[in-house]
């Protein structure tokens, strides 16, 4: 362990030496601690109350949720999601959605895009009719109203948080992955979330389990983000007010055999986002999928194959979101080629995120022979990620900020070996300037949570030198808030308490 240390410390050293960026004498990387923004608590508008709309029973097969909808970058988009079962009448519906923007004010608009529809009829799920009408003209940081109407009548109406942020605006998320799996955990980190009433919700994969079907979606996911009432016991009312954005997961695009999983890989069902994404023509860019295809697609329509990855605007944040499933070629160029240029296409972003399901870096035993994302680090760094959000690993962890170069040596145990450079002078408190890329891996939102072999402490000699926090003692998310050119972060456990507070400034 002392030599590991060692080698691992060299380069840092040696960095310090050449170039003296992390040099803790230096005052430049020194700040005052950066005050954190207080949680869910905003200046309080009287807003005019939201009209109370019936649902007459049997409209809705899933009631109304928020999703990003196909564009990447205007904040006055977002898209409107809801089921029905299959329609069996010869003439169907007329469907409309309108939207009043800011909340309470004004007039009802009507949404002029073409609503969209998918038929999802697989495996012994009821068929139903997944509706996504697209909504612009949003007053961009502002609550807003939208209401569903059936024939000219109004079957739904809810108020939404907050439509996305502008590049000058502030916004507050929560993040969280390895969810929905119907456990006491899972219904607790909801009623958290619904309790800092974030602008958005991001899931880091692994979002339902444990095959990622549409009957799981069914029994383990809409029932307990879309429960009627904030319940620790039982979820919280999100999806209709909140927007969720979901990267896929193993247990949401791996399990791809059609023949056993005929309603699996609904990910590609349910997530109406941006279709921005590249690859996808060949197996090493999608998953590997077996049996009879037919439904699936007409089910998945046109997010697959690109929709697990994308990018997006939030505030001034640009984030990257891709598929790390094992059977994803990220050394071929073309990937690696759509890879760099999704995370620079937006030069003035003050911040660039990438989520993606399967840590890089993490001192956990489980899941240690997956370490095939560590071969983009250098990427990262590259091309200024600031953060790379994770799941996968059923814990919450922050590393230091770090350089990794790996090894051109292909190890038969899934390991990739290389070369660390840590900053050790960073503690996201007093010095909140990092040298390098920080990896958060926040996947204890839901699923049973892997303890070993450690537990909470990060200074234990069984931690690799990386980590810079651990956690592996309750569930958690991870609150992230962005004012400007400052990165505040929580780390909260199912019980409100924090478990671990960090900023980043530029
Ligand atoms: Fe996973």
């Amino acid at each position: 362990m002392a030599l590991r240390q060692f080698l691992y410390l060299c380069p840092l050293l040696m960095a310090f030496a050449a170039t003296g960026c992390s040099d803790p004498t230096k005052s430049t990387n020194r700040r005052k601690p950066v005050v954190f923004p207080s949680s869910g608590k905003k200046s309080i508008t009287k807003i005019a109350a939201l009209e109370k709309v019936v649902s007459p029973p049997g409209t809705f097969f899933t009631t109304p949720y928020l999703q990003l909808g196909t564009n990447a970058t205007d904040p006055g988009t977002l898209s409107v999601v809801w089921h029905t079962a299959a329609a069996s009448a010869v003439s169907l519906p007329r469907w409309v959605v309108e939207t009043r923007s800011p909340a309470g004010s004004g007039g009802w608009k009507k949404q002029v895009a073409p609503i969209r529809s998918n038929r999802v009829a697989v495996g012994s799920v009821k068929p139903h009719v997944v509706y996504t009408a697209a909504v612009n003209g949003l007053v961009p940081g502002e609550p807003f109203d939208y209401r569903v109407l059936k024939s000219d009548t109004p079957v739904f109406a809810a108020r939404a948080n907050r439509a996305r942020p502008s590049a000058s605006q502030d916004y507050r998320m929560v993040l969280f992955g390895d969810c929905a799996e119907d456990t006491a955990w899972q219904k607790k980190i909801a009623y958290q979330t619904s309790l800092l009433k974030p602008d958005a919700v991001l899931l880091t994969g692994d979002i339902v389990y444990p095959h990622g079907r549409a009957s799981e979606y069914r029994a383990n996911y809409f029932p307990v983000y879309g429960a009627e009432k904030a319940d620790p016991e039982r979820g919280a009312p999100l999806l209709a007010s909140t927007l969720f954005i979901g990267v896929s997961g193993n247990h949401d695009l791996a399990y791809s055999s059609l023949s056993k999983y005929p309603d699996g890989m609904a990910y590609y069902y349910y997530w109406k986002q941006p279709l921005n994404g590249w690859g996808g023509d060949v197996s090493a860019e999608r998953p590997p999928i077996s049996g009879d295809r037919t439904a699936f697609e007409k089910a998945a329509g046109e997010s697959f194959p690109v929709g697990g990855n994308f990018t997006f605007d939030y505030g001034n944040t640009h984030f990257v979101a891709i598929d790390a499933n094992y059977y994803m070629n990220w050394q071929s160029p073309k990937m690696v080629a759509g890879l760099r240029k999704a995370v620079t296409e937006n030069p003035s972003a003050t911040w660039r995120f990438v989520v993606l399901h399967v840590p890089p870096f993490h001192s956990s035993a489980v899941h240690q022979n997956e370490q095939w994302m560590r071969r983009l680090a250098p990427l990262f760094e590259e091309t200024g990620v600031d953060v790379v959000w994770s799941g996968h690993v059923h814990n919450y962890q922050r590393s230091r900020p770090l350089h990794f170069l790996p090894s051109e040596t292909k190890t038969s145990d899934g390991k990739v070996d290389g070369t660390f450079a840590l900053d050790t002078v960073f503690d996201g408190v007093g010095v909140t300037k990092p040298d390098g890329v920080l990896y958060v891996v926040t996947g204890a939102g839901g699923a049973a949570l892997y303890s070993k072999p450690l537990t909470s402490n990060a200074d234990s000699p069984e931690a690799e030198p990386f980590t810079a926090k651990y956690d592996a003692t309750v569930h958690s998310l991870t609150e992230l808030t962005v004012r400007g050119k400052t990165l505040s972060v929580r780390q909260v456990d199912e019980n409100g308490k924090e478990v671990d507070r960090w900023s980043v400034t530029k």
